[in-house]
């Protein structure tokens, strides 16, 4: 990468290093397969109403695999591309963790696998292994890749993290939200996209909204509905939370304010874009909609003439019972279309086209973000991003999208290294809803097998594709590049 190590270290007059600036995303890629099944040949093959995959929940195709491919082969393939594309030397990076449910070993990380990218480089100081907790371990790994460039161990290198799952459902109502994919994110200082400082807000419970407990299967158990009021219960604490840290944070900022004037305040309106884990596009659409309720009660509290005349009746609801209210869902649908259609539903493009890739959705996300406009509208805009994992764990967080639009700039760099991808989707192979089924049962048969061969066919991968040549009795998987 040009320009690498040193980048946005500073040093005081003493020559010892300050506090990194501008700290975030420098490099990003995504992998996905080249093959999908198309949600209304699935509504067809499933024998659903016409538009329950696609209106329903808001999907347009499906991204799976066969068993040639698994979680370290499709990370391979990912890092790979990103140290290629953007030329970054395996020398410089310091750190690296990998964010992923699809676990096919209770010990040994998908980290370790990755090693092998850095053996020519003989690089080996490499912190970081891997973090699980449904859809929320690359947003883990990319807290941890954050902390640690801007704590004392940093020692100038560049972070890595990977986000990447396989998302695949037993047969019934939860498999036509699968997915398959994973992302790459170089994180470092002088960054395209830079995370906000302090604000962070996270809310953890215990709960069976969607689990693994089987380790012979690569299904989740899932209660859909309780995952859907999981995912929406999370979404008001982190958010609530979110803007009182946030306000907080202004309000204490002298910068922020004008001497002698009221503090303004920091509100939903401030984001250009809104971004979210999408497991399917409709849970992301009603995100919004329960956004516009929480904006809005927070409204009232500082101003109670300001309450939509539409909302006047909900003025004392009271949001834990709230989640099944049909009537008040609707009126929200309505009233946060324009906040929808704006601010949330440019980074669903791949969302729509992939389908979920737990760990990877997020940012799969943010990438589509990047991929809607020009390059000078992206300058300077504003993002909040919730994360969500089943158990379970959630974050909501801000960025904002660097003003440096000059030919070598990182957001420039960023957003030609994302260029390829419209192209990519366009040039994969749509399979029939039978085959995509036949492909499913075979993982279901094999998944876990030693010894095993696997017998999926290798011609559909794209050139640079790592995939899966033998799992031997002692379950050692040996891999290969197409
Ligand atoms: N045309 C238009 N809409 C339709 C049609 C049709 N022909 N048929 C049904 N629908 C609508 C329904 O009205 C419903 O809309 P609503 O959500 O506004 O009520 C929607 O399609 C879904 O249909 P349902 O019958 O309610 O639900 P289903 O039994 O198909 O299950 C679910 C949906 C729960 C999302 C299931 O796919 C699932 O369990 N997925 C995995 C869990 C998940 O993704 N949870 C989200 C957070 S956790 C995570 O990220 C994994």
């Amino acid at each position: 990468m040009p320009g690498s190590q040193q980048n946005g270290c500073q040093q005081n007059g003493g020559g010892s290093r300050v506090w990194p600036e501008n700290v975030g995303i420098i490099a990003m890629d995504i992998y996905f397969p080249t093959t999908y099944v198309e949600q209304t040949n699935l509504e067809e093959f499933n024998g659903v109403s016409k538009g329950k995959y696609t209106v329903g929940l808001g999907q347009k195709r499906m991204a799976f695999c066969n068993d040639r491919e698994d979680i370290a082969s499709i990370c391979l393939t990912v890092t790979d591309r990103l140290f290629k594309k953007y030329q970054i030397s395996p020398k410089d990076i310091g750190f690296m963790m990998i964010g992923t449910e699809t676990i096919v070993d209770k010990s040994k990380s998908v980290k370790t696998v990755l090693m092998d990218l850095f053996k020519d480089s003989g690089n080996t100081d490499i912190e970081g292994v891997h973090a699980t907790n449904a859809c929320y371990g690359g947003t883990a790994s990319l807290f941890h890749a954050i902390d640690w460039i801007e704590s004392s161990s940093w020692d100038g290198r560049y972070a890595l993290v990977i986000a990447g799952d396989i998302a695949v459902y037993a047969s019934g109502p939860a498999r036509p939200t699968g997915g398959v994919g994973a992302v790459a994110m170089l994180v470092g200082p002088n960054a395209a996209v830079i995370f906000d400082r302090r604000v962070r807000s996270t809310y953890m419970a215990n709960v069976y909204d969607f689990y693994k407990p089987d380790l012979t299967s690569e299904y989740p158990y899932v209660d859909g509905p309780l995952s859907n009021q999981c995912y929406l219960q999370a979404l008001d604490q982190c958010y609530n939370l979110y803007f009182d840290k946030v306000n907080r944070a202004h309000v204490n900022c002298p910068a922020a304010n004008e001497p002698g004037k009221k503090a303004r305040s920091v509100q939903l309106e401030n984001f250009d874009g809104i971004l979210f884990h999408a497991p399917y596009c409709k849970l992301v659409q009603k995100s919004v909609a329960r956004m516009y309720l929480l904006n809005s009660l927070r409204k009232k509290a500082q101003d109670p003439d300001s309450l939509p005349s539409q909302l006047e009746k909900y003025k004392n609801i009271k949001l834990e019972e709230s989640y099944n209210d049909r009537d008040l869902e609707k009126v929200l649908l309505t009233l946060s279309g324009d906040i929808f259609n704006q601010r949330t539903d440019p980074s669903l493009m791949l969302a729509r086209e992939i389908g979920n890739m737990y760990t990877a959705s997020l940012y799969s996300c943010l990438i589509s973000y990047l991929l809607s406009d020009k390059i000078e509208n992206l300058a300077n805009k504003r993002i909040l991003l919730f994360s969500y994992g089943s158990g379970l764990a959630a974050s909501m967080f801000s960025a904002r999208i660097s003003g440096d639009t000059s030919d070598n700039s990182a957001l420039s760099r960023l957003v030609k290294g994302v260029s390829d991808i419209p192209q990519r989707l366009e040039q994969r192979t749509s399979v029939a809803a039978a085959q995509f089924e036949e492909t499913l049962n075979l993982r279901e048969k094999t998944h876990s097998l030693a010894p095993y061969t696997p017998t999926g066919d290798v011609s559909q991968l794209s050139a640079g594709t790592y995939y899966l040549t033998d799992v031997s009795q002692k379950h050692h998987r040996a891999y290969s590049k197409a």
